[in-house]
């Protein structure tokens, strides 16, 4: 564990992606944030801004979290340790398995409306207007991704991989991005934090990994300006977000992110290349981000070309939205159509 008890730091390891024959060029370390106690990155940020936000209460804090995702396994797994009740309003799509794994970890569930912006009313009526008028708790609103609480928590996975490069003398300048996929942008924005405080950020671009049907990122950048997705599409439904807050569009413009979009199914087909050559299951959610590993020549396009030295650290985001049935119940379907 770190200081903290809320996320692990996790390994940085080099991994040889391609066959064993070729060239590693670039080398590609992947940050393993699937090992978090939540399944994902989220323990950090949601953990931090639980943890300051009960600091700062006069009566016992309550945390509320409206997702059926990561998130509101993340709120639940930190809730728990930190002794703190929490409830989590999910719509009816949420998988019954993210339930279990929520009311596993000492959450009440409450089972609310079709999709996020429903449940999330609902917790914000039923449950934070009660506590604030009541005032029996303070109500911690856990938003999935837009937070500066959240973005301060996941910036900590940078400071770890800078130090564990350092240990291992390699060169912050043979760092030539970092990949990392986008739902609503928290992680992408806790990326630059930490970057902002290594005085990296205008060195070091981000390349943010989306999926036709969550692109919402991608649809921003060709726009100029923050642009709200109709409906969401992709198998990919931890990357369903319709919205990224501007300071996520702000930071893409300001530092040069690069941006690329996948196809579910060869997303799809990478979680099962990834789960055969590493025993380790991902969500599609993570495997854009993998993929990219698996397919340099993506980021050639974005980065240029690379020599032996360089380096490009992949986040390994997560994997609890998926089990191997799942993934190969997906593949079966896309090879049916
Ligand atoms: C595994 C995983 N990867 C990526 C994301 C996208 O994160 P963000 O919404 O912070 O962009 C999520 C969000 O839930 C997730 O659960």
């Amino acid at each position: 564990m770190s200081g903290a008890n809320w996320y692990y730091k996790t390994p940085l390891f080099k991994q040889n992606l391609r066959s064993k024959s070729s060239a590693e060029v670039p080398q590609i370390f992947i940050k393993y944030e699937n090992l978090q106690p939540g399944g994902s990155f989220k323990s950090r940020g949601v953990g931090n801004l639980i943890s300051v936000k009960s600091r700062n209460g006069l009566n016992k804090s309550h945390v509320l979290s409206s997702s059926g995702g990561n998130a509101g396994l993340a709120a639940a797994v930190a809730s728990k340790q930190m002794n703190l009740p929490c409830t989590v309003v999910v719509p009816t799509s949420t998988k019954q398995r993210m339930v279990r794994k929520i009311s596993d970890n000492g959450a009440k569930v409450v089972i609310r409306g079709s999709h996020w912006k429903e449940a999330d009313d609902y917790l914000k009526e039923n449950y934070m207007k009660k506590f604030q008028e009541d005032g029996t708790s303070n109500p911690i609103y856990v938003h999935p991704f837009e937070d500066p609480k959240i973005w301060e928590g996941h910036s900590t996975m940078i400071y770890e991989i800078m130090n564990i490069l350092q240990e291992q003398n390699i060169p912050v300048d043979n760092v030539r991005g970092i990949v990392c996929s986008v739902g609503g942008g928290g992680l992408f924005n806790g990326i630059i934090r930490g970057l902002e405080d290594c005085g990296l950020a205008h060195k070091i671009p981000v390349i943010a990994v989306e999926t036709h049907g969550c692109d919402v990122l991608n649809a921003s950048l060709e726009a100029g300006r923050p642009v709200t997705l109709d409906k969401i599409t992709s198998l990919a439904t931890s990357l369903g977000s319709s919205y990224i807050p501007q300071s996520v569009f702000d930071n893409a413009a300001r530092y040069g992110a690069k941006s690329i979009v996948l196809n579910d199914k060869s997303v799809i087909e990478t979680c099962l290349k990834y789960a055969d050559d590493f025993g380790q299951i991902v969500e599609p959610a993570c495997g854009a981000s993998i993929h990219v590993g698996y397919h340099p020549e993506l980021l050639e396009n974005c980065l240029g070309t690379f020599s032996k030295e360089d380096v490009i650290v992949i986040i390994a985001c997560g994997g609890s939205a998926a089990t191997f049935d799942d993934l190969t119940d997906a593949s079966k379907r896309f090879s049916a159509a």
